[in-house]
């Protein structure tokens, strides 16, 4: 899909988690296309390194670093790089996630639950606590934090990793409130099925299968989603485009969320 190059975030400071893989990097990438200067975080520092390659192909200033969002001391250092490299912070996109286990209740385990919830909810909550201060200063703050489909209806992750994301959303709502006097604006992302490195596994056996002609049939519009769509409506809520736009968790899912999908009333 080819988004037409508008300069949306010219000349912005955006941070973005997750940036080695998938939405990340092509949310990273189409930031750079607009124009914006980027602070890229991830874990897998190899990937990451091929993230900055890619946009600085885009023309785009960049730093990078190793980055565990779970942890509060690593977000403050990646906070402080952007500032130290920028002098400001305009966008933080919180996007690293991760699935937790996929079973039932006799198998859930505590400490897959506090996993899950400490990289897909806390992580969101310390970029937000620690870059606040300058998305303020920045008069024009955005925040977007990539939730899911999953955090609306059952059915499209393991329970942790659901629950996760409606904890995400609601903090969405909770924090677009705390900052909304400051004219910060805060709002989410809700991606159905996208093939990234997340959904590999899924692709794989699907394929491997003769089945895949049923990703993502599901859904309203018979087929999964690419990064690059997710992206798209990620630098929309951050642009001045929805400058009155917050609070919002906006589904990026091929109409999954407009169905009830219930079960044996789809082919
Ligand atoms: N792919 C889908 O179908 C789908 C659907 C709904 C929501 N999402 C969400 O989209 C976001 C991006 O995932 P994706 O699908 O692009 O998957 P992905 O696995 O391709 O990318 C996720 C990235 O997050 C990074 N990450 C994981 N834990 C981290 C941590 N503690 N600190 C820093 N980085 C960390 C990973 O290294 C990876 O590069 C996630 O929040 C995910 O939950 C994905």
């Amino acid at each position: 899909m080819s988004v037409q190059k508008t300069g949306r975030v010219e000349g912005k400071v955006a941070i973005i988690t997750g940036a080695a893989s998938g939405i990340g990097r092509a949310a990273a990438i189409l930031f750079a296309r607009e124009g914006a200067k980027l602070a890229l975080a991830d874990m897998q520092e190899g990937a990451l390194q091929e993230t900055l390659t890619l946009v600085k192909a885009e023309g785009a200033e960049a730093v990078i670093r190793k980055t565990n969002v779970a942890d509060e001391s690593d977000v403050q250092a990646l906070i402080d790089l952007a500032v130290k490299s920028f002098g400001r912070i305009d966008i933080v996109c919180n996007n690293a996630g991760i699935t937790g286990q996929y079973c039932g209740p006799e198998d859930w385990e505590g400490e897959d639950w506090q996993r899950v919830y400490a990289v897909n909810v806390l992580g969101a909550v310390y970029t937000i606590k620690h870059a606040a201060k300058y998305l303020i200063d920045s008069k024009k703050g955005a925040i977007v934090n990539t939730a899911s489909v999953a955090g609306i209806r059952s059915g499209a992750g393991g329970n942790a990793y659901s629950a996760s994301k409606a904890a995400l959303i609601n903090f969405t709502q909770t924090a677009a409130c705390d900052l909304g006097g400051f004219n910060v604006r805060v709002n989410a992302v809700c991606p159905g099925l996208i093939e990234t490195g997340m959904t590999k596994p899924v692709f794989d056996y699907a394929r491997e299968k003769g089945k895949a002609e049923k990703l993502g049939n599901r859904c309203e519009l018979r087929r999964y989603g690419r990064p690059e769509e997710v992206a798209a409506a990620i630098l929309f809520l951050a642009s001045d485009d929805a400058g009155y736009i917050t609070g919002q968790a906006l589904p990026v899912d091929g109409g999954n969320t407009a169905s009830l999908n219930l079960p044996g009333m789809k082919a």
